[in-house]
Protein backbone atom coordinates (compact mmCIF):
# COMPACT_ATOMS: atom_id res chain seq x y z
CA UNK A 1 0.00 0.00 0.00
CA UNK A 2 1.43 3.44 -0.51
CA UNK A 3 2.13 5.89 2.11
CA UNK A 4 -0.75 8.45 2.16
CA UNK A 5 0.17 11.50 3.65
CA UNK A 6 -0.95 15.45 3.67
CA UNK A 7 2.13 17.34 3.60
CA UNK A 8 5.87 17.56 2.58
CA UNK A 9 7.99 19.98 3.83
CA UNK A 10 11.17 21.83 1.60
CA UNK A 11 13.09 24.49 3.45
CA UNK A 12 16.58 25.98 2.43
CA UNK A 13 18.30 29.07 2.10
CA UNK A 14 17.53 31.84 -0.43
CA UNK A 15 18.41 31.24 -3.42
CA UNK A 16 18.50 27.13 -2.99
CA UNK A 17 15.90 26.99 -5.78
CA UNK A 18 13.34 25.54 -3.37
CA UNK A 19 10.73 27.25 -5.39
CA UNK A 20 11.12 25.87 -8.20
CA UNK A 21 12.09 22.73 -6.66
CA UNK A 22 8.36 22.50 -4.78
CA UNK A 23 6.56 23.45 -8.00
CA UNK A 24 8.40 20.79 -10.12
CA UNK A 25 7.91 17.99 -7.52
CA UNK A 26 4.18 18.43 -6.91
CA UNK A 27 3.89 18.42 -10.95
CA UNK A 28 5.85 14.88 -11.00
CA UNK A 29 4.17 13.61 -8.14
CA UNK A 30 0.99 14.28 -9.93
CA UNK A 31 2.24 12.95 -12.93
CA UNK A 32 3.20 9.95 -11.31
CA UNK A 33 0.85 9.18 -8.98
CA UNK A 34 -2.15 10.67 -10.93
CA UNK A 35 -2.69 12.71 -7.69
CA UNK A 36 -3.70 16.08 -6.70
CA UNK A 37 -0.25 17.78 -4.85
CA UNK A 38 -0.97 21.21 -4.74
CA UNK A 39 1.93 23.59 -3.08
CA UNK A 40 2.60 26.91 -1.54
CA UNK A 41 5.43 29.11 -1.67
CA UNK A 42 6.00 30.99 1.91
CA UNK A 43 8.10 33.38 0.76
CA UNK A 44 5.45 34.48 -1.24
CA UNK A 45 3.03 35.36 1.46
CA UNK A 46 6.14 37.71 2.98
CA UNK A 47 6.66 39.50 -0.13
CA UNK A 48 3.16 39.80 -1.11
CA UNK A 49 2.29 41.29 2.67
CA UNK A 50 5.34 43.31 1.42
CA UNK A 51 4.01 44.73 -1.43
CA UNK A 52 0.24 45.74 -0.02
CA UNK A 53 1.64 47.76 2.32
CA UNK A 54 4.05 49.72 0.39
CA UNK A 55 1.56 49.98 -2.75
CA UNK A 56 -1.78 49.82 -1.58
CA UNK A 57 -1.07 51.32 2.47
CA UNK A 58 1.69 53.63 0.94
CA UNK A 59 3.49 52.21 3.70
CA UNK A 60 7.47 52.34 4.00
CA UNK A 61 9.21 49.51 5.21
CA UNK A 62 12.67 49.97 6.22
CA UNK A 63 15.34 48.19 8.56
CA UNK A 64 15.05 50.73 11.11
CA UNK A 65 12.24 50.04 14.15
CA UNK A 66 9.01 49.90 13.00
CA UNK A 67 6.36 52.33 14.68
CA UNK A 68 4.42 49.35 16.09
CA UNK A 69 1.09 50.88 14.48
CA UNK A 70 2.36 49.90 11.46
CA UNK A 71 3.49 46.45 12.35
CA UNK A 72 -0.07 46.15 14.38
CA UNK A 73 -1.77 47.07 10.78
CA UNK A 74 0.09 44.85 8.95
CA UNK A 75 -0.66 41.76 11.57
CA UNK A 76 -4.72 42.97 10.48
CA UNK A 77 -4.17 42.81 6.92
CA UNK A 78 -2.38 39.37 7.36
CA UNK A 79 -5.63 37.97 9.13
CA UNK A 80 -7.73 39.09 6.49
CA UNK A 81 -5.62 37.76 3.72
CA UNK A 82 -6.86 35.10 1.38
CA UNK A 83 -3.61 33.07 -0.19
CA UNK A 84 -4.31 31.16 -3.14
CA UNK A 85 -0.87 30.28 -4.94
CA UNK A 86 -1.63 30.02 -8.61
CA UNK A 87 0.78 27.75 -10.98
CA UNK A 88 2.67 30.98 -12.43
CA UNK A 89 3.58 31.87 -8.76
CA UNK A 90 0.54 34.40 -8.61
CA UNK A 91 -0.39 34.67 -5.02
CA UNK A 92 -4.01 35.84 -4.27
CA UNK A 93 -4.24 38.34 -1.29
CA UNK A 94 -6.71 40.67 0.21
CA UNK A 95 -9.75 41.84 -1.08
CA UNK A 96 -8.54 39.30 -4.07
CA UNK A 97 -6.37 41.64 -5.32
CA UNK A 98 -3.91 39.20 -7.41
CA UNK A 99 -0.20 40.09 -6.86
CA UNK A 100 2.15 38.97 -9.81
CA UNK A 101 5.19 37.23 -10.06
CA UNK A 102 7.19 39.94 -11.19
CA UNK A 103 5.94 42.13 -8.65
CA UNK A 104 6.71 39.62 -5.75
CA UNK A 105 10.72 39.12 -7.52
CA UNK A 106 11.13 42.63 -6.03
CA UNK A 107 9.88 42.39 -2.67
CA UNK A 108 13.01 40.53 -1.37
CA UNK A 109 14.35 43.14 1.13
CA UNK A 110 10.99 44.16 1.94
CA UNK A 111 10.23 40.81 2.56
CA UNK A 112 13.20 39.98 4.65
CA UNK A 113 11.76 43.20 7.21
CA UNK A 114 8.19 41.52 7.22
CA UNK A 115 9.49 38.37 8.40
CA UNK A 116 10.69 39.34 11.16
CA UNK A 117 8.13 41.39 12.43
CA UNK A 118 6.81 40.53 15.78
CA UNK A 119 3.38 38.77 15.56
CA UNK A 120 3.62 38.34 11.95
CA UNK A 121 5.18 34.72 11.94
CA UNK A 122 2.01 33.37 13.97
CA UNK A 123 -0.69 34.85 11.69
CA UNK A 124 1.43 33.35 8.46
CA UNK A 125 1.60 30.13 10.56
CA UNK A 126 -2.15 30.08 10.28
CA UNK A 127 -2.80 30.96 6.91
CA UNK A 128 0.24 28.58 5.90
CA UNK A 129 -1.56 25.10 8.42
CA UNK A 130 -5.20 25.99 7.07
CA UNK A 131 -4.01 26.33 3.32
CA UNK A 132 -2.60 22.91 3.78
CA UNK A 133 -5.79 22.03 5.48
CA UNK A 134 -7.45 23.13 2.22
CA UNK A 135 -5.78 22.51 -0.67
CA UNK A 136 -3.43 19.34 0.85
CA UNK A 137 -1.68 17.06 0.24
CA UNK A 138 0.73 20.11 -0.15
CA UNK A 139 4.36 20.54 -0.76
CA UNK A 140 4.82 23.60 1.32
CA UNK A 141 8.44 25.40 0.84
CA UNK A 142 10.13 28.16 2.99
CA UNK A 143 12.96 28.93 6.15
CA UNK A 144 10.91 26.96 9.36
CA UNK A 145 8.59 24.80 7.71
CA UNK A 146 9.77 21.49 8.64
CA UNK A 147 11.10 23.27 12.36
CA UNK A 148 8.47 25.05 13.32
CA UNK A 149 4.79 25.30 10.69
CA UNK A 150 4.80 21.19 10.44
CA UNK A 151 6.86 19.73 12.42
CA UNK A 152 6.01 16.35 12.49
CA UNK A 153 5.30 16.53 8.76
CA UNK A 154 6.32 12.65 7.37
CA UNK A 155 8.69 13.82 4.82
CA UNK A 156 11.02 16.81 5.11
CA UNK A 157 13.77 18.12 2.64
CA UNK A 158 16.35 20.81 3.00
CA UNK A 159 18.19 22.35 0.29
CA UNK A 160 21.37 24.58 0.18
CA UNK A 161 23.86 25.22 -2.71
CA UNK A 162 27.44 27.88 -2.36
CA UNK A 163 26.67 31.36 -2.04
CA UNK A 164 28.37 32.60 -5.16
CA UNK A 165 25.39 30.20 -6.82
CA UNK A 166 22.71 31.40 -5.13
CA UNK A 167 23.11 35.13 -5.73
CA UNK A 168 23.19 34.24 -9.50
CA UNK A 169 20.09 32.48 -9.12
CA UNK A 170 18.77 35.39 -7.09
CA UNK A 171 19.87 38.36 -9.41
CA UNK A 172 18.20 36.43 -12.17
CA UNK A 173 15.19 36.48 -10.02
CA UNK A 174 15.04 39.93 -9.08
CA UNK A 175 15.97 41.33 -12.49
CA UNK A 176 19.13 43.02 -10.96
CA UNK A 177 22.48 42.09 -9.22
CA UNK A 178 22.45 40.58 -6.09
CA UNK A 179 25.56 40.43 -4.70
CA UNK A 180 27.12 37.08 -2.84
CA UNK A 181 27.38 39.74 0.82
CA UNK A 182 24.02 41.27 0.12
CA UNK A 183 22.87 37.26 0.15
CA UNK A 184 24.83 36.72 2.89
CA UNK A 185 23.14 39.44 4.92
CA UNK A 186 19.79 38.12 4.18
CA UNK A 187 21.40 34.42 5.03
CA UNK A 188 22.16 35.66 8.58
CA UNK A 189 18.84 37.82 8.72
CA UNK A 190 16.93 34.77 8.34
CA UNK A 191 19.53 32.55 10.66
CA UNK A 192 19.67 35.52 13.23
CA UNK A 193 15.69 35.67 13.57
CA UNK A 194 14.21 35.39 16.97
CA UNK A 195 11.33 34.20 15.73
CA UNK A 196 11.31 30.91 14.23
CA UNK A 197 15.20 31.23 12.34
CA UNK A 198 15.92 29.40 9.76
CA UNK A 199 17.27 25.86 10.52
CA UNK A 200 18.24 22.77 8.73
CA UNK A 201 15.64 20.12 10.45
CA UNK A 202 17.31 17.02 12.36
CA UNK A 203 14.98 14.55 9.88
CA UNK A 204 15.41 16.27 6.90
CA UNK A 205 16.80 14.50 3.62
CA UNK A 206 19.61 16.94 2.37
CA UNK A 207 19.72 18.46 -1.19
CA UNK A 208 22.45 20.01 -2.35
CA UNK A 209 21.80 22.14 -5.57
CA UNK A 210 25.19 24.09 -6.55
CA UNK A 211 25.72 21.93 -9.61
CA UNK A 212 22.47 20.18 -10.06
CA UNK A 213 19.29 21.17 -12.25
CA UNK A 214 15.82 20.78 -10.82
CA UNK A 215 15.02 17.32 -13.01
CA UNK A 216 17.91 15.94 -11.67
CA UNK A 217 17.37 17.07 -7.65
CA UNK A 218 13.40 15.75 -8.95
CA UNK A 219 15.03 11.99 -9.79
CA UNK A 220 17.42 12.00 -6.47
CA UNK A 221 14.87 12.70 -4.30
CA UNK A 222 12.31 10.10 -5.96
CA UNK A 223 15.12 7.61 -5.31
CA UNK A 224 14.88 7.93 -1.81
CA UNK A 225 12.99 5.03 0.47
CA UNK A 226 9.92 7.96 1.86
CA UNK A 227 9.18 8.30 -1.80
CA UNK A 228 9.76 4.67 -2.91
CA UNK A 229 7.01 3.76 -0.50
CA UNK A 230 4.92 7.05 -1.58
CA UNK A 231 4.97 5.90 -5.22
CA UNK A 232 4.35 1.88 -4.43
CA UNK A 233 0.91 1.14 -6.66
CA UNK A 234 -2.50 0.81 -4.96
O1 LIG B 1 12.15 32.45 -0.26
P1 LIG B 1 11.95 33.92 -0.49
O2 LIG B 1 13.20 34.65 -0.88
O3 LIG B 1 10.82 34.20 -1.44
O4 LIG B 1 11.53 34.54 0.95
C1 LIG B 1 11.25 35.91 1.10
C2 LIG B 1 11.49 36.30 2.55
O5 LIG B 1 10.57 35.64 3.40
C3 LIG B 1 12.88 36.01 3.08
O6 LIG B 1 13.37 37.19 3.71
C4 LIG B 1 12.71 34.96 4.11
C5 LIG B 1 11.26 35.07 4.50
N1 LIG B 1 10.68 33.77 4.79
C6 LIG B 1 10.60 33.42 6.12
O7 LIG B 1 10.99 34.20 6.98
N2 LIG B 1 10.05 32.23 6.47
C7 LIG B 1 9.61 31.38 5.54
N3 LIG B 1 9.07 30.22 5.91
C8 LIG B 1 9.70 31.72 4.16
C9 LIG B 1 10.27 32.93 3.82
Amino acid sequence: MPTLINEITVDGTAGSGTSSFTEALAAKLNELQNSRWSYLSSGSIYRALAWYMIEKCGCKLTDEDMPSLLTETLVKIAEAAIINQFTDGCVAMINDHLVTSEELALMGDQAKIVAALPGIREVVRRIQRSYVKAYGPCIIEGRDIGTVVFPNAPIKIWMDAALETRAGRRSQKEGRIVTPEELAERDAADYDREDCPMRQPDDAIVLDSTFTTVDELIELILLEDAFQDLLVPA
